[in-house]
């Protein structure tokens, strides 16, 4: 198990290049199934869930290679159907390959997915979006197999507009018969850039980024390479840390009008934000203002964002609500932060956040992704040292985030030892 130990205190500062999306690569290396053939992707961030992807691709059959953020996948030999069970468990987004191998073999099996314990994550809306497309889905003993003898468009209409959901029903329907229409899809930038990367592909999708989207099967994609879209929740983590710090920030590489929310959110809590094209300039308040936040589904504010606005907020002036409308155990950091000295109470969805003066280093555990970067957030404005384990989690979905706040000035290590 690894930890970062961080030595609070230091404001951020200087330029920071945020990288691609962690999530719109999974689902386009996932994409990538879909054509018999090569995939060049280009800003696909160095972090664990995009080697765990690459992992499952070779053990199907395909080829994978690596420079940097250049990644050329070739999955014109592709001859297996199974998503092996130790990394299927190991990340929940290995769900989305399976609508990219029903949707070009017509069978898959898999078992539950994994990933980030932040509730209870069923994948019900994924499964009847299939057997709405024709797909027939059993189940025998946690293993999950869909087969059918062609998949024909139909009106899919979610239940919830959920990412995933959205993404593997788009996935099956591009090489079908006819068109597909989904309602209260999932709006997410990240859908939109699937769209885009598999129009390039020679896909016909419209409708990405708005509540309905329509799929119109081809026969037959080719080719591509694609630039993957900035990470928007990096952005809003570093632009926290650099708010909560009193600091003075550029990020680059980034998307503005992906963040509005985030940005809508900084703003009120007294930072001052300047938006260029592709840089966000933040400069941290010497005290922060408590503020109030719901997670919705986006355009709403993302609850991939909520655990870190948490740390930032408890040394806030007043007291701030936060209500966590999608994943239900997304609070279990702040138990975390209170072993700071933060004075937060959970009651059901709602987190109350009382401004403290000060919060203190602490030997701390990172039970999610995101709750992992809010406890070394936490631990940038302790006082004294903050030893956050278990970090694991946040090696999935951020890359080089040590060093990129060494960058900025922070006093942050990784130990491997504990
Ligand atoms: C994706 C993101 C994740 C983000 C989430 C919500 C990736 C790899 N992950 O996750 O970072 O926090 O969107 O923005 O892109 N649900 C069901 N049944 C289903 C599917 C979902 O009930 O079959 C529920 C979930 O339990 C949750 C809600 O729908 O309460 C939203 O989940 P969803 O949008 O599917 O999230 P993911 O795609 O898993």
């Amino acid at each position: 198990m690894s930890s970062y130990i961080i030595k609070g205190g230091n404001k951020l500062e200087g330029k920071v290049k945020i990288s691609g999306s962690k999530n719109s690569s999974l689902p386009i290396i996932a994409a990538s199934i879909l054509n018999a053939g090569k995939t060049t992707l280009y800003n696909v961030p160095n972090i664990q869930d995009t080697q765990k992807m690459y992992e499952i691709l070779r053990t199907l059959g395909a080829t994978v290679e690596k420079k940097n953020n250049k990644v050329i996948i070739d999955t014109s030999k592709i001859d297996k159907y199974e998503i092996p069970d130790l990394l299927m468990h190991k990340m929940r987004s290995s769900v989305i390959l399976v609508g990219a191998l029903v949707g070009r073999y017509h069978k898959a099996t898999f078992s539950y997915p994994g990933g980030c314990d932040i509730g209870s994550r069923p994948i019900d809306l994924h499964l009847k979006a299939f057997e709405k497309l024709g797909i027939t889905t059993s189940q025998n003993y946690g293993n999950i197999m869909c087969t059918c003898d062609k998949i024909k468009g139909e009106k899919i209409n979610l239940d919830f507009p959920s990412v995933g959901a959205t993404e593997n029903a788009i996935l099956a329907s591009v090489l079908s018969e006819g068109t597909t229409t989904i309602t209260n899809a999932a709006q997410e930038p990240e859908i939109s850039d699937l769209q885009n990367f598999l129009n390039k592909m020679g896909a016909k999708i419209k409708g990405a980024g708005t509540t309905e989207i329509q799929i119109e099967g081809v026969k037959k994609l080719k080719d591509v390479s694609y630039n993957i879209m900035p990470d928007r929740i990096e952005a809003g983590t570093f632009l926290c840390m650099a708010g909560m710090t009193n600091g003075n920030v550029e990020l680059q590489n980034v998307n503005p009008n992906h963040i509005i929310p985030i940005i809508t959110k900084l703003e009120e809590a007294g930072c001052k934000i300047e938006v260029e094209k592709s840089t966000i300039k933040i400069i941290g308040p010497k005290k922060l203002k408590a503020i109030d936040i719901k997670t919705m589904p986006y355009p709403g504010f993302p609850t991939d964002m909520q655990s870190i606005f948490g740390a930032m907020l408890v040394t806030a002036k007043g007291t701030s609500v936060i209500i966590e409308n999608i994943f239900e155990n997304r609070f279990k950091i702040m138990q975390e932060l209170n072993k700071m000295g933060a004075r937060i109470t959970i009651e059901g969805k709602s987190a109350v956040i009382r401004g403290v003066r000060k919060i203190y280093g602490a030997t701390v555990n990172a039970t999610d992704l995101r709750g992992g970067a809010a406890l070394v957030a936490a631990g940038l404005i302790a006082r004294g040292i903050t030893i956050a384990t278990n970090i694991e989690f946040v090696l999935r979905g951020y890359e080089q985030f040590d060093k990129k706040l060494q960058s900025l000035g922070a006093n942050i290590e990784i130990s491997k030892e504990i």
